[in-house]
Order: structure tokens, then sequence, then C-alpha cells
């Protein structure tokens, strides 16, 4: 295998998880980013975000002298002492956040595309991993302005709670490049994973991760729409979605209703390509009826829990479990619990909360509500006790002496985590999705 000698520019979920894997896979990584105090904690050793696997990775990527970080991307660019062979590959793993309009806003990476153009060794090769639009690889190429140098998409998969997992063993690889020689130094990276390898075209490749997740979206959708639909009929939606689910057409992931779906990626990437279909005169009328379902569901929550206190939430006291999107991450944005919270508390609901990720008040995520770092204080006293995230913590909790401590036995379950039977003979009457 073929050492490499890459920067990795942005180093939060998808660009820490990629420089800490490509220095275990032997690779020569520095990574930089412009937040000054993520950096300083990463070189003394503290990895700032929750994901299994990722410190150690970290702290041997060090110890190995393969893994760097720096302040800017210029700084990963520059030769970082004498003895250093120029960097052949840069990553750009910065945010692509929901814009105007919903279209993603590329100034991340048309900043370090400008920071680092005249930098770029010669014949360096400049690779995609935000989730960009497609066109994107193209336009990056024109601002850097550099004839020796190209510009490939290589979206990323990974999920965030199995990060590293999903990194050292994915599903795919897709390379787009309309240089050939580029796209097999990229894939080249990755060839000890043994991962299937698609080498396309920068716009097909740029397009199959909006096509993914806005499907996963789309799946998720269905799922609670079904939900609703069983409730009304009588039928019970975990039976149907196994039932569904054995059909190898379909498969089991991603059938489970819940609050809705959310996260630092489904929405903002839904978003962008209702966007992008409108720029090219297409109604995209699947995606807007998944987005439109999507709100009803989180509206659907909160109806729920208004009607397990009695049909006003006006000075109820509720319990959350759960504030992140999903469990085993620490990741709060777009998160569907905090949508349905906001509601609550619009509402005139008090809210309190407890999440094993989430270990205080965030400024201007959790505003409005108190979070402990400790169940039963959110339990104590509690109208309702409501299930945001699927923690399966939440599942062995001490049910019976939380039926002590709460004002009214009512727990909202809108993961469908929890045993019923359990929180029943505790005491609890149960609510859940798509079931009675
Ligand atoms: N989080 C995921 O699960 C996931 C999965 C696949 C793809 N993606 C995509 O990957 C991209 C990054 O997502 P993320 O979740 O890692 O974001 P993040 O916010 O966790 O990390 C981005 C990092 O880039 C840094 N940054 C911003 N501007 C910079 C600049 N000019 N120079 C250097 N650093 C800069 C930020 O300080 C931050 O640390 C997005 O396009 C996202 O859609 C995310």
């Amino acid at each position: 295998m073929f050492v490499r000698r890459i920067a990795v520019i942005g180093t939060g979920y998808v660009g820490l998880t990629t420089g800490a894997c490509l220095a275990s896979l032997g690779h020569d990584v520095v990574c930089a980013d412009v937040d000054e105090q993520k950096i300083a904690k990463l070189r003394r050793g503290e990895v700032p975000i929750l994901e299994p696997g990722l410190a150690e990775l970290v702290t041997e990527g060090m110890a190995a002298g393969r893994l760097k970080f720096v302040v800017g991307a210029r700084n990963a660019i520059a030769p970082q002492g004498d003895s250093d062979d120029p960097i052949e590959v840069v990553f750009l793993c910065v945010p692509t956040p929901m814009g105007e309009g919903g279209a993603a806003d590329l100034a991340a990476v048309e900043a370090v595309a400008h920071e680092v153009r005249d930098l770029l060794p010669r014949g360096c090769v400049v690779v995609n991993k935000s989730t960009v639009p497609v066109g994107t690889a193209a336009r990056t190429k024109q601002l850097l302005g550099r004839r020796d140098v190209a510009v490939v998409s290589n979206p990323e998969f990974l999920r965030e709670g199995s990060a590293v997992h999903d990194f050292l063993n994915p599903d795919r690889i897709v390379v787009g490049c309309d240089q050939q020689d580029a796209a097999e130094r990229v894939a080249a990276l990755y060839s000890r994973l043994g991962a299937p390898t698609l080498l396309t075209d920068a716009a097909s490749s740029e397009m199959v991760k909006y096509a993914a997740n806005c499907f996963l979206a789309m799946k998720l959708s269905y799922v609670n729409a079904m939900a609703e639909l069983c409730e009304r009929l009588g039928a019970d939606v975990h039976e149907v979605t196994e039932g569904m689910g054995y059909d190898r057409r379909i498969g089991q992931a991603f059938l489970k209703p819940g609050p809705g779906w959310g996260g630092s990626c489904l929405p903002k990437d839904t978003h962008a390509l209702m966007q992008i279909s409108e720029a090219a005169g297409f109604d995209f009328a699947l995606l807007t009826a998944s987005l439109e379902t999507n709100e009803r569901q989180s509206g659907r929550m909160v109806d729920k829990v208004r009607a397990a206190v009695g049909g006003s939430l006006a000075n109820k006291r509720i319990g959350l479990l759960g504030l992140t999107f999903k469990a085993g991450t620490d990741d709060l944005r777009d998160s569907p619990a905090l949508t349905v919270a906001a509601a609550l508390r619009a509402e005139g609901a008090e809210l309190s909360a407890y999440d094993p990720g989430c270990s205080g008040e965030v400024p201007g995520m959790t505003d409005g509500i108190t979070v402990a770092d400790e169940v039963t204080a959110i339990a104590k006293d509690a109208d309702a006790i409501v299930v945001l995230t699927e923690w399966p913590e939440f599942r062995a909790l001490d049910w019976p002496a939380l039926a002590k401590v709460a004002a009214n036995r009512t727990v909202v379950d809108t993961r469908n985590l929890l045993d019923p039977d359990v929180l029943r003979r505790a005491g609890f009457s149960w609510v859940g999705v798509g079931c009675r």
C-alpha cells in the first residue's frame, strides 16, 4: 500500500473520523480546523465528540506520529517541517448547513478553496467529503483555478454513534471525478477496506449522497404515515413492519416509527434536494410529501402528550427522556426531540430532561429545558414522562421507583422503546406510536 500524505480540513464528526481512520490505515494525516479550542483539546488527546473507538484511534495515531492537528487549512497544507513531503490529498470535511431557501450553504467549502488554492502542491488532489450539490466539484475546480489540481467527490456515509465502525466497514466507497487517474488515487486510499467501490463521474457521485439520504428520509416518513394509519385501523405497526422487513427487497432497517426524523443530515439534505429539484424545474412530489409527513409526525407526538395530561399542556410538568437526535451520540443538531420539546413548551409545559449524551444545558439548543444529570429529577412530580430518544438504557430504568415520585403515571413513548408490560406492572399507562 502507498502511504499518502493527507490533509483533512474540518475536524468535526466526519473530518476527525476520516483523519483518525486514515491514520489507522497507515497514512500520514494532518487535520485542520478553524476552531482553536477544538484543536487545542485534540492536541492534548481529548476528543470533543462522543464516538465509540474514536479517542483510541486518535491516541494511537498521535503516538505513532501519523496524526497531527493544526489551526487553519493553510497550516495543514504548508510544510510542517523540513523533512515533510508535500501533501498529496486534501479532504474537505467542512459544514454545508441549510442556507437560504433550503439550499446547501457552501460558504465553508468556498472559504477553504480560497485559502488553499495558492498553497496546494503541484498535482495534488482535493477531495470533497462534505455533502454538496451536483456541480460543486466543477465549481471548486474553478475556484481553485489550478489546472494541475483535480477535484474529486467522495461522499461520506458514516452514521454518528458508529462513525469509526462505519468508516472502516463501509457498505460502499463512492468516488467521482472526470479525471480517472485522480479518482483511482482516492479509491486506493481505501483499498485495505475491501469495500465495493463505485468509480463514477463527479456529478453522479455528488447525487448519490442526496439520493441515499433522501430515500432514507422517505422510508421513515412512509413508516410514520403507516403508524398513523395503523392507529386508526387498530393494527400494530410493529407487526406490520416486521412482516414487511422480512422481504429482502425492503429490509428491516429504517422501519421504526418515531417522533419524526432529524439530525444534522436528513433535514438539510432533503431541503437541499428540494431546492436542487426546483432549480432544475422538477417537481419532486415524493420528497415534498415526505417533508410534510415529517412535520405532521412531531405534531402528532405533541397531541399524544397533550391528551395524556388531560387536554392542556399549560403548566404541566413534563419529564423528557432523550434530547439527542438518536441514541449513541451527543449531537443535538436538528434533533426531533428538540422539535417536540419546543412545541410542548410553546403550549406552556415546564420541561426537564435527562439524556446520557448531554450533560448540561446547551445555549441555543436546550433553551427553556432544565437538563438533569440523573433520571429521578425529571420523573419527580412529572405529569408525564416522554421518551424522545431511543437510548437502550431507558429500558432498564427502575420504573417502579420512578412511579413512586411521578405525579401522574403516564409515559408517552415516541420511539416504542419500552416494554409496555414492564411499564404497566410498575403502574404506568403507556402510549406508543402506531399501536394500542
Ligand atoms: N455528521 C454526519 O453524520 C455526516 C455524515 C456524512 C456526511 N456528513 C457531511 O459532512 C460535512 C461535515 O459534517 P460534520 O457533521 O462533520 O460537521 P461538523 O460541524 O461536526 O464539523 C465541521 C468542522 O469544520 C470546521 N470548519 C468550518 N469551517 C472551516 C474552515 N474554513 N476551515 C477549517 N475548518 C472549518 C468546523 O469548525 C467544524 O469543526 C457536512 O457536509 C455533512 O453534511 C455528515
